[in-house]
């Protein structure tokens, strides 16, 4: 399935644009299951990224981003890594060419209202968006599944970051107001519609995470150092029914475990709930998620403890979690219909007060933003 990709305008030069646009994401729940094969859950946000292409007779690819940091030209083939968000730009044509797609040079301008460092996937929302606008300037044979995997490939292979592949799923194949249910070991995806009975909360806790910091790739190692001790390759292949046999681990090496095997349980009970209406049961699996993450993965920060339970003892708020890998970021919570921002502003104020720190509201959109 191929979304499409606008040709909008021929400029002077009579040069023809090519658009590919790609939303940020949010993790309702299934958090660090997915490099351990697990089941995920995620939602796309209306913040998107958008990249307009233009194609060159030579293998030069000009960057430009509408933060303003002026034009950064590469040649193709001459990709090297450490150059901030242009890498996103560089992974993309290194990652193609090695898979054997056919390149030539281009220019490219990138706008995006997604915030960086929020734990809401700007990066995944950049390559995929570029992907999109070049596999329709280039006729690319790739569907989106391959969109996402090429862009995995670009935060392990270029960036350097050992991600799993959720968040360039979310953003290929994700729609807004849908749950994309995700099995990252088969890469099969069921779409479940959010009800009408909840409105989604994201808060941007202005504690920036910085996965290359270390603590992402520390927690992948503990787990599968936890996995190896349990004799499974991957913890998705460890049933919920073997958790005495984790306690009897070393306490670390157990709280790891317990996260993963506990975290993709709950996303099955989460797409239960989901089915079933059952919008009170799902909060309390939104707050176990947070729990487990704080105390058993820790992931979790203060600030972003404070935000969760600012959250769950809001009266118009269900549950509440953090979301995304975690040291900083967003938090996620689900609220009664039309009263979310409400709700969000009443915690941002009280977070601000306790910790004096400014979030920032994503998600519900003010109404004139909605518009
Ligand atoms: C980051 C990674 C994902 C996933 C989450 C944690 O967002 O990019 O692959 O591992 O952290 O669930």
């Amino acid at each position: 399935m191929f979304k499409p990709v606008s040709v909008t305008s021929d400029d002077a030069a009579g040069r023809v644009e090519f658009v590919g646009d790609a939303h940020a994401r949010v993790n309702l729940i299934g958090e660090h299951t997915d490099y351990h094969q697990g089941f995920v859950l995620p939602t796309l946000m209306p913040q998107c990224t958008t990249a307009r292409v233009q194609l060159r007779t030579d293998r030069m690819v000009l960057a430009h981003s509408t933060i303003g940091d002026g034009v950064h030209p590469f040649v193709l083939g001459d990709e090297s890594p450490g150059l901030g968000w242009i890498d996103y730009v560089q992974g993309v044509t290194a990652v193609a060419a090695r898979a054997g797609l056919a390149l030539q040079g281009f220019s490219v301008s990138i706008d995006s209202n997604v915030p960086v460092g929020a734990g809401v996937s700007s990066s995944a929302a950049l390559t995929v968006a570029l992907l999109r606008a070049l596999r329709g300037a280039l006729g690319l044979a790739i569907d989106d599944i391959e969109i996402a995997r090429l862009s995995q490939r670009v935060e392990t292979e270029f960036v350097g970051v050992p991600v799993g592949i959720m968040d360039q799923m979310a953003c290929s194949l994700g729609r807004q107001n849908e749950a994309l249910f995700i099995d990252t070991r088969t890469l099969a995806i069921e779409r479940i519609p959010l009800p009408s009975t909840i409105e989604l909360i994201v808060i941007d806790s202005g504690i920036k995470h910085q996965h290359a910091g270390g603590g992402y790739a520390a927690r992948k190692g503990e787990s599968f150092a936890a996995a190896a001790a349990l004799g499974a390759a991957w913890l998705r292949d460890v049933p919920i029914d073997q958790l005495p046999r984790v306690d009897a681990l070393p306490t670390e090496t157990a709280k790891r475990a317990r996260h993963v095997i506990t975290e993709n349980h709950r996303v099955l009970e989460a797409v239960k709930a989901l089915r079933d209406g059952d919008v009170a049961r799902l909060g309390e699996l939104l707050n176990a998620s947070h729990a487990s993450l704080r105390d058993d993965y820790e992931v979790s920060t203060g600030e972003i403890d404070t935000l969760a339970a600012l959250g769950q003892h809001d009266p118009d708020v269900y549950g509440a979690r953090m979301t995304g890998g975690g040291f900083g970021g967003a938090v996620v919570m689900l609220a009664r219909p039309g009263r979310g921002r409400a709700a969000a502003t009443r915690i941002t104020d009280a977070y601000r007060r306790l910790t004096g720190l400014r979030s920032s509201i994503l998600m519900p959109l003010e109404t004139a933003q909605a518009q």
